[in-house]
């Protein structure tokens, strides 16, 4: 009986082993522990068997008992375990896929379309001196019109004569273009720029996309059509652009670029002024410019622009944000809508 209890035992082992499914541990138990199985049966004789064979008969028909039913459980587990792992009709976890910042999608885009007709992107340093943002460009110390670029200086030792500040405009990148690579200079300096403003409509930091193109002959037809190959790339070839006298210390003469209203298609409503919406500066670049960078205007002329990146991508979107703030506030819901 001892032996039949073995070749139950190793019969049982072995079943368990190759069994891939938790329909066939079921099955294996019933066969072996079940009310009519092999073992349970083998059991029930043993009230059969003379007293003193009892004890040893009886102990090692319940040691495999219990052997078979923790191989049965840990089967189930490993079966289970498994089983779960190469489930390969559950849904997957896909995981969250970010984007782009909006400005940073406006950036490339910007940078995509100088590329076409030659600007070469740059970027100029945040912290400049007085130098590159105001000197340079035509705007002495006690200028009033540096008044107009609402500046934060800064409290580090200044470098000579010149005060340490956060660029308020991307101009001050014209300037160092301007001082720093060979000719013919054609760049777009795409930057941060900084303002001592925070309302609605201005955020302290904010972005501006400034070009320039200096060589001998450049002409105001080219800005003219620099302006209009970017204005018909980015916002639609039905827009036009107009340019309205104004005046910069920097260029001479100076515009405000202005586009034709994409709402009312340059009849006049009630989104624009006249069928126009204003975009940014631009002219021709002022001989005082061209000496600070040591060219000489006698010789080499130039083109420059400079508008808010921000600006630029609203006017195109048609979004109409109540407070331009929200676009670097970081909060997802706004964020995850682009
Ligand atoms: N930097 C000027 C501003 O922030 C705009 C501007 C840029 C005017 C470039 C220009 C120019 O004439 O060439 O308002």
């Amino acid at each position: 009986m001892i032996k039949q209890i073995d070749t139950l035992l190793s019969e049982a082992r072995l079943a368990i082993q190759e069994a891939k499914t938790s329909n066939v541990i079921e099955s294996i138990r019933l066969e072996y522990l079940g009310r009519q199985g092999k073992l349970t049966t083998l059991l029930r004789g043993v009230k059969e068997l003379p007293v003193r064979e009892r004890p040893q008969v009886g102990g090692a028909a319940n040691s495999a008992r219990q052997e078979i039913e923790q191989l049965l459980s840990d089967a189930v587990d490993r079966i289970e375990g498994g089983e779960i792992a190469i489930d390969t009709t559950l849904p997957g976890i896909s995981p969250e896929t970010g984007h782009l910042h909006l400005v940073t999608k406006a950036i490339e885009e910007i940078a995509a379309i100088f590329k076409q007709i030659g600007f070469t992107r740059v970027r100029h340093p945040d912290i400049e001196t007085e130098w590159f943002p105001f000197e340079a460009l035509n705007m002495p110390a006690d200028h009033p019109a540096r008044d107009e670029w609402e500046t934060f200086f800064m409290d580090a030792k200044p470098s000579g004569d010149y005060r340490f500040m956060l660029t308020p405009h991307g101009t001050s990148g014209t300037a160092r273009s301007l001082a720093t690579l060979p000719l013919p200079v054609r760049s777009i300096n795409i930057q941060k720029c900084y303002r001592r403003q925070s309302d609605a409509s201005h955020t302290p930091v904010f972005h501006q996309f400034d070009g320039v193109y200096a060589a001998e002959g450049v002409t105001f037809q080219h800005l003219k059509g620099v302006l209009e190959f970017f204005v018909k790339a980015y916002f639609g070839t039905e827009r036009e652009v107009r340019l309205r006298p104004y005046h910069f210390r920097f260029t001479e003469p100076s515009f405000e670029v202005d586009i034709s209203c994409g709402v009312c298609n340059g009849k006049g409503c009630r989104l624009c002024k006249q069928g126009w919406v204003e975009l940014g500066g631009a002219g021709m670049l002022h001989p005082n410019v061209l000496k600070a960078a040591k060219l000489n205007p006698k010789k080499i002329s130039g083109l420059a622009f400079g508008w808010g990146v921000e600006r630029t991508m609203l006017m195109r979107s048609g979004l109409s944000i109540p407070d331009i703030r929200i676009l670097y506030e970081n909060d997802m819901r706004f964020l995850q809508q682009f």
